[in-house]
């Protein structure tokens, strides 16, 4: 990726990560990824904010050359992951006056991860503020979002936010401006799906802690930078509610067809009640694309059969992700089909332990499903119904 301008004194210097197809070997991304880098020139100094990934290290390398980075003073290490400090390093041995401003908490992170050595730190406190002559730095502390160490850096004259990790998206684009619509909503919404679900309640609070910043520009160090903060803020308001939507998401496996009638039956039943039905075949489905559903959906119901005496590995791959994404579901259960025995409730309940939700009854049939399965079925969908009148989604 080029150099381009943000505002003047303040470039991008990141990389495109266009062919990255899994994040930490776990989360596919079908779109790519970036790690944003920005150059900021002050009347006296100059600071880098973040760096990248160390298999683009010399993306970056070339980029500075674009504003003409002679010398670097600072670099702002606002997370610790390494896609946006592992070229930290190579940095400090180019630019051997550079010092790396941080957390402690980020300067203990880094000191273990990348073995930098403690004279290249100063460590900064929670809105402290640093001059680079006729710009200024200012640091607020945003822990959890989503290590313990996270931050951000806010141009105070410029009123730009690097969020870092905060409100990003995985998404490779050349456009260097968010260019709002469906595709970059779903790009951002996978990204808080699977990276930052989980601590809901810490972005509640620091969403209203850089409240009071008055924000023009958001930049992330993933995906396109915001112009109009409203876009992705609102966004994750919403997300981050205790809202749920009148949706039910069915993860299901079937090895001989028993679990797929009954996936089959149930999904025709919630759309006959009006319910918006999410079904994914873990067999064929990316895992984000769950992820993405968990956001809002009232209702999960896990479909598996029983083999090797307990629930399909794959149901329980799901059960143990979804439980590790903390979603704000509120009712759960599970439907299947077992041939001579097995336990598969009581697993997969014990697997979801972190939902804060109901159990409604579960439909466990033996062999294929006959009229008085299908009517069990009937009986459970008329339950979501009842429950999802009683949560005041439908
Ligand atoms: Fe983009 Fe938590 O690293």
């Amino acid at each position: 990726m080029a150099t381009r301008e943000v505002k003047s004194g303040v470039y991008s210097v990141g990389a495109i990560d266009w062919d990255r197809e899994f994040f930490d070997e776990l989360i596919p991304l079908p779109d790519g990824t970036s790690y944003n880098a920005y150059i900021i020139k002050g009347t006296e100094k100059t600071a880098l904010i973040d760096t990248v990934d160390p298999t683009k290290g010399e993306d970056l390398i070339k980029n500075l050359k674009g504003p003409g980075v002679e010398k670097l003073d600072y670099i702002i290490s606002n997370h610790a992951e390494q896609d946006h400090s592992g070229t930290i390093p190579k940095m400090l041995d180019l630019y051997p006056e550079a010092r790396v401003i941080t957390n402690e908490k980020c300067k203990d992170f880094l000191k273990n991860l990348l073995l930098i050595p403690n004279e290249r730190f100063i460590v900064i406190n929670d809105g402290n503020t640093l001059s680079l002559g006729n710009k200024t730095l200012k640091f607020t502390f945003t822990p959890w979002v989503h290590w313990p160490e996270t931050m951000v850096t806010f141009l105070m004259e410029d009123k730009i936010l690097f969020s870092c990790d905060f409100f990003g998206s995985h998404l490779a684009t050349s456009s260097l401006f968010a260019e709002e619509g469906e595709k970059l909503l779903e790009s951002a919404k996978r990204y808080y799906a699977e990276i930052m679900m989980p601590f809901r309640t810490s972005i509640r609070k620091n969403i209203e802690k850089i409240s009071e910043l008055e924000i023009e520009m958001i930049a992330p160090s993933h995906g396109p930078i915001y112009k109009n903060p409203a876009f992705i803020i609102d966004a994750y308001k919403e997300w981050i509610s205790d809202e749920v939507k009148n949706e039910v998401v069915i993860p299901y496996v079937s090895m001989h067809g028993s679990t797929e009638k009954m996936v089959s039956y149930f999904v025709d039943l919630l759309i006959q009640r009006g319910i918006t039905v999410k079904p994914f075949n873990l067999s064929k489905n990316d895992i984000g694309e769950l992820a993405m559903a968990l956001v809002d959906a009232a209702t999960v119901v896990m479909a598996t059969p029983m083999v090797l005496a307990g629930a399909h590995p794959k149901a329980v791959y799901a059960a143990y992700l979804a439980n590790a994404f903390r979603p704000k579901t509120k009712f759960i259960s599970v439907i299947g089909s077992y041939g001579w025995g097995g336990r598969f409730i009581d697993q997969l309940k014990g697997l979801l332990g972190n939902l804060k939700a109901e159990l409604l009854e579960p439909v466990v049939v033996k062999g294929y499903p006959d009229e008085e399965d299908l009517k069990a079925l009937e009986r459970l969908a008329n339950e979501i119904v009842e429950e999802h009148r009683s949560i005041g989604v439908m």
